[in-house]
């Protein structure tokens, strides 16, 4: 078997509808960590059928947006990595929010603020306390928060790490040199990054003409609770983003956490679905969805 070939089910389960995608999910180490945000529900597991899905379209795509940017793994893989040319990056976090306009307008200052910093757990609650007065303290303090919380964990109620990697407690996560480094490469390449704080909702009714869309929306769909615990801005009319994907006409890629609700909203769009198989820090196999209205990946078997 090779790596893009899938195992049949027996003989004695039903056929699952979706199909298992023929790509696998990569480990995430085996990627280039692009983010200085940890991101809870990011998609660095999906950047194999991000590169297929891509350089599967000619002429190169002028523009790639992200309505839900989050973390913005695939907007920065996808510019870095010279599968677009641009992209708009949107999101309705203010936190999150300034911390892309804090890297793509003050990069070598927010370098020097995380080369400064003493990680302690005193510094992290003191900085969590302030009010940041310019868009760079802002950014900063989210960054802090992100690789201080755990799980990087921004919404309301989340908790400092306590024990963090190897007893290291709140800096656990906190690696200076990694975050300058990724921080200054997207100062290398701001010029083609664009971050705009607002609704992704509300830019999926005007999509540029030639834009690509790759959609990543908090998970909420069948009363999941996992958006709501791990993002503050949360709340998505599903219904309603799956007729804008029909309406907008250009093409998209869309990842969800499988859902009755989403089973149903694929089916009356005539999309198409492969079904991913991620495992989980408890070694589940959950399915994630890659939706799409043209079919990307090959069918492999129905299994
Ligand atoms: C699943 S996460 C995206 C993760 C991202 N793909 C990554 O790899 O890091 C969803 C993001 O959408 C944001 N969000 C929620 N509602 C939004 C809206 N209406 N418009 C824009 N962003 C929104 C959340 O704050 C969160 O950052």
């Amino acid at each position: 078997m090779n790596e893009h070939t899938v195992r049949p089910e027996t003989a004695t389960e039903a056929p699952d509808p979706i199909p298992v995608s023929p790509i696998p999910a990569v480990n995430v180490a085996s990627v280039p960590q692009r983010s200085p945000l940890r991101y809870p529900g990011g998609k660095t597991w999906l950047i194999p059928h991000i590169r297929h899905w891509l350089k599967g379209i000619e002429p190169r795509p002028k523009l790639l947006v992200e309505p839900f940017a989050g973390g913005g793994i695939v907007s920065l893989t996808a510019v870095m990595e010279g599968l677009v040319d641009r992209c708009l990056m949107v999101e309705l976090d203010r936190d999150v929010a300034a911390f892309w306009h804090a890297a793509l307008r003050h990069g070598p200052e927010l370098c020097e603020m995380v080369q400064d910093f003493e990680p302690t757990r005193e510094a992290v609650d003191a900085l969590s306390q302030h009010v940041p007065e310019t868009v760079l303290e802002h950014g900063f303090r989210t960054l802090v928060l992100n690789r201080t919380r755990r799980g990087g964990i921004l919404a309301p109620g989340a908790s400092l790490s306590r024990y963090g990697e190897s007893g290291k407690g709140v800096a656990s996560r906190w690696y200076p040199e990694t975050l300058v480094r990724r921080v200054t490469d997207i100062t290398d390449h701001a010029h083609r990054i664009e971050i705009c704080r607002g609704d992704g909702m509300k830019q999926l009714e005007a999509v540029p003409d030639g834009a690509v869309l790759f959609v990543d929306p908090p998970y909420t769909a069948g009363g999941k609770r996992a958006g709501r615990r791990l993002y503050a801005s949360n709340d998505i009319d599903h219904a309603r983003l799956f007729e804008l994907l029909a309406d907008a006409k250009a093409d998209f890629l869309m990842t969800y956490d499988r859902a009755p609700e989403i089973e149903i909203l694929v089916h009356k769009h005539r999309f198409h679905a492969v079904r991913v198989l991620m495992t989980n820090t408890h070694h589940a196999r959950i399915p994630e969805l890659v939706i799409s209205a043209r079919q990307i990946f090959r069918r492999v078997n129905s299994g």
